[in-house]
């Protein structure tokens, strides 16, 4: 089609030509035909403004990725600068200088042994290319059996038909089956919905936890299993943060079996716990982390996986190649972008901001337990989800329709009305996602509890 709106970027057009053209991810399209769709034009700091110059405190960092806020010319020079010097060149073979940097500090930042880094453009890739190499590595290293990966139940692990295999939804895989073999389910450490048996014991319920994974991997034959993919705090059903030892026997038990652990920290690395990695809080050394989002503060996307020097090895000597690779990926000007990015975490501290703040964070939220509607407050650092229920002291949760009312057809768009980005999902029971910027301070904190607040009250009248 010809356009005369190239240049007009007014609410209304802006607005009609992305319900005509614009397909967005996840999203019930015709739920925009008589609505307008958000169109978010530039931010500042915690701050995002639509087409009509309305502020939105940015409750989700986009999409868990603006660690550093936006609008800083800095990172976004830097990028520039790179594009001037060397716009692109890839990783096939050759390497280029901002690449080598990243890849140095970003093994200079990881736990222990993890110190070699392959980047990809984003998380899915990630999480797809670390499966591939388990399969790779463990075929060179002579125990070919093993392609089967552990993840836990409604955990999200990304969309590419690998990644799709790994992650825990039934809902977005089905349409999409088969898809390739050999993923497998143990439970998520959702201490708010614990069986009965260790519901009053968080550190028995981390153990039954840990156990049902390796229950999983005798169930399935230990020869067969490659690795476990597990995020420091579960993101998907509203962040489930591991139980007390949780990890430690999860080492324990990858050991006995020559298991690999994946730490999913696509969301929970670069501050988000307000430690560089997820593991790092949790004191937990896992085989290979897998990253993107944060890395970047979303001023240009990337992604990655950093791989132990053990895993490595069969890859540095002797003639293996690993047979994979991606044009984009590790592109000069998103590398360049990522240092950029990690001089503005050295400079302000942010890690420590997220420590400091993380308590302030946890007792403000804490504030919307007085109300009915909300059952669990949950998280740690900077990344919470606030379980909603019908019935407090039952715990007893929505059903279907009732949570499509409430979350699409009311949460939704009052939440972002009232000036707040978050997201309300169901993906489990129905929650409310938050994970700021890490530079908010207590007033980003009120201002979010106060808004939650009125929204959440006025829910409760719908029900
Ligand atoms: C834990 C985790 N892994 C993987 C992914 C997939 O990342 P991407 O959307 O960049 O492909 C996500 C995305 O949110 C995620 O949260």
């Amino acid at each position: 089609m010809t356009s005369d709106h190239a240049a007009d970027l007014t609410s209304e057009t802006l607005e009609a030509r992305a319900r005509r053209h614009l397909w967005l991810h996840f999203t019930r399209m015709s739920s925009y035909q008589g609505n307008d769709v958000p169109v978010i034009v530039r931010g500042s700091g915690q701050y995002v403004y639509d087409t009509r110059g309305k502020r939105y405190l940015d409750g989700l960092s986009g999409l868990f990725v603006s660690q550093i806020g936006h609008g800083r010319a800095e990172v976004a020079e830097a990028g520039a600068r790179q594009a001037t010097e060397l716009a692109y060149f890839p990783l096939w073979s050759y390497a280029h200088p901002r690449a080598i940097e990243l890849a140095e500090r970003l093994a200079v930042l990881a736990p222990g042994d993890l110190n070699r880094v392959f980047f990809t453009n984003g998380g899915s890739e990630a999480v797809e290319s670390a499966w591939k190499m388990a399969k790779q590595y463990f075929r060179t290293i002579g125990e070919p059996s093993r392609y089967k990966v552990l993840s836990r139940e409604i955990a999200y692990h990304g969309t590419s038909m690998g990644a799709l295999a790994i992650t825990g939804l039934s809902d977005i895989k089905t349409p999409f089956e088969p898809l390739p073999p050999g993923g497998v389910r143990v439970p998520n450490t959702n201490f708010y919905r614990a069986p009965g048996f260790v519901a009053d014991d968080v550190t028995a319920f981390g153990r039954w936890a840990a156990d049902e994974i390796e229950r999983a991997i005798l169930r399935e034959g230990p020869d067969s299993v490659a690795a476990v993919y597990l995020e420091p705090v579960q993101n998907s059903g509203g962040c489930f943060p591991p139980p007390p030892g949780y990890f430690a026997r999860v080492r324990e038990i990858c050991d006995r079996y020559g298991v690999l652990l994946v730490s999913d920290e696509v969301i929970c690395a670069f501050g988000r716990l307000g430690y560089y990695f997820g593991s790092q809080r949790y004191g937990y050394q896992p085989d290979v982390i897998t990253f993107a989002k944060g890395v970047t503060s979303g001023y240009a996307p990337l992604g990655g996986m950093i791989v132990s020097d053990r895993l490595m090895e069969p890859f540095g000597t002797g003639p293996t190649t690993f047979l994979h690779g991606i044009t984009f990926a590790g592109h000069p000007v998103s590398a360049a972008v990522a240092l950029a990015n990690l001089d503005v975490f050295e400079k302000e501290d942010l890690l420590g901001n997220v420590r400091a703040n993380e308590d302030a964070f946890r007792a403000t939220l804490g504030k919307l337990m007085d109300l009915p509607i909300v059952g669990d407050v949950r998280g740690d650092g900077f990344f919470y989800g606030i379980e909603m229920v019908k019935e407090k002291t039952t715990r007893e949760t929505f059903t279907g329709e009732e949570s499509e009312r409430l979350l699409r057809g009311f949460l939704s768009h009052a939440l972002y009305d009232a000036g707040l980005i978050c997201r309300a999902d169901d993906r489990g029971d129905p929650v409310i996602q938050l994970a700021p910027p890490l530079t908010c301070t207590q007033e980003h904190f009120d201002e979010i509890e106060q808004i939650l607040r009125s929204v959440l009250t006025e829910a409760w009248k719908l029900i």
